[in-house]
């Protein structure tokens, strides 16, 4: 019998816990509803085509499901993909600079929205892969719109500890999750589905000229590179503008629930509320440019299949 070693024991549990996922990007909450107001601002047609494409499954649920197989070793070189870290110096200055900031090799946000936006398009694509790469961009759309998935301090808020009525947790969670579920009013134990559509209809409504402001949108799908980094660059000044302020300091430390939470709420709801009515631009435009069978069913594998996922995790 081996002695025992404590160090290995150690070094056992320390591997356990890099394998606890980290917080999940804006939170189950915030994606659901970056895809229920998408959906809203579909035209008949894209709407065929998004049901079509993720064989009939609720749009909220398919949004998150790059979160579910990041983690799986067949998936394991999509995690940079939910991400651009900007290597900028908040708070003085911000901003994305695709060249510092994007591995080309394995890819960020902004590549991945481009390549799963090829990857959709193309006509050797089978219907099963052109579902993952909407799932792929309903969730990206969502990524790209929370401050802390464009910047590289602190890996983008992860390791800077705070409070949120009085638990410790990390800014990064904050802006995922704790923010959003206060803000929706969700409750213990609530239909998280109805909580994030109740959500996007208010911010549906909130937007007066729908038509007019999907028309302000970028929709041309050609350049997908160029739009998502403007949609990150917008949404980094925000760190510069109110997550990092006062720099690390002003939240390290500090419970977030109460005056930080009010100052944030207005840039959540506008962030949300872009996230949701770009991805429906850019579907609308995407269903403009699909194939016929893009449109029919029938060319569906079973769900399980396609998600590549246990049946009780769809
Ligand atoms: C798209 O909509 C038009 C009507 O606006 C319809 O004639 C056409 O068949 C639709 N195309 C598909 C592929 O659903
Ligand atoms: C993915 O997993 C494989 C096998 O475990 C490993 O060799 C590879 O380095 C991992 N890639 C990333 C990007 O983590
Ligand atoms: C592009 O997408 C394909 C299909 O998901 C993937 O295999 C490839 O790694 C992606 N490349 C980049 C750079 O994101
Ligand atoms: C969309 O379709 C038009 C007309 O068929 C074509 O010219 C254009 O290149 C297509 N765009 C993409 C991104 O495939």
């Amino acid at each position: 019998m081996s002695q025992f070693r404590p160090l290995s024991l150690l070094f056992f549990l320390l591997s356990l816990t890099s394998l606890i996922p980290q917080a999940l990007s804006w939170g189950s909450l915030g994606h659901r509803t970056v895809a229920y107001l998408a959906l809203s601002y579909l035209t008949p047609n894209a709407s065929t085509y998004v049901s079509s494409l993720l064989n009939s499954q609720d749009i909220s649920e398919a949004s998150l499901w790059p979160d579910k197989v990041r983690h799986m070793p067949q998936f394991n070189h999509t995690a940079g993909w939910h991400y651009i870290d900007a290597n900028d110096s908040p708070p003085t200055q911000c901003g994305v600079n695709l060249n510092r900031d994007c591995d080309v090799s394995d890819g960020c946000v902004v590549s991945a929205i481009a390549n799963q936006t090829r990857r959709i398009l193309d006509a050797s694509s089978t219907h099963a892969d052109k579902g993952q790469a909407l799932r792929y961009l309903l969730h990206f759309f969502g990524d790209v719109h929370q401050p802390l998935h464009t910047e590289a301090e602190g890996r983008g808020g992860n390791d800077i500890d705070v409070l949120w009525r009085q638990r410790r947790t990390n800014l990064h969670a904050v802006w995922d999750s704790d923010i959003p579920a206060k803000r929706a009013a969700k409750e213990k134990g609530e239909d998280e589905k109805v909580v994030a559509r109740d959500w996007a209809n208010e911010l549906f409504e909130v937007d007066r000229d729908h038509e007019g402001s999907l028309e302000g949108e970028c929709h041309t799908l050609e350049k997908a590179v160029e739009c998502s980094l403007d949609w990150a660059d917008e949404v980094n000044q925000w760190i510069c503008d109110y997550v990092l302020k006062d720099d690390v300091e002003g939240v390290e430390g500090k419970d977030l629930s109460t005056e930080y939470y009010e100052g944030a709420v207005p840039i959540v709801d506008l962030l949300i509320g872009k996230a949701g009515r770009r991805l429906g631009a850019w579907i609308n435009a995407l269903a403009v440019n699909a194939s016929a069978t893009d449109f029919d069913n029938s060319k569906s594998e079973s769900l399980d299949k396609e998600l590549v996922l246990p049946q009780e995790e769809l």
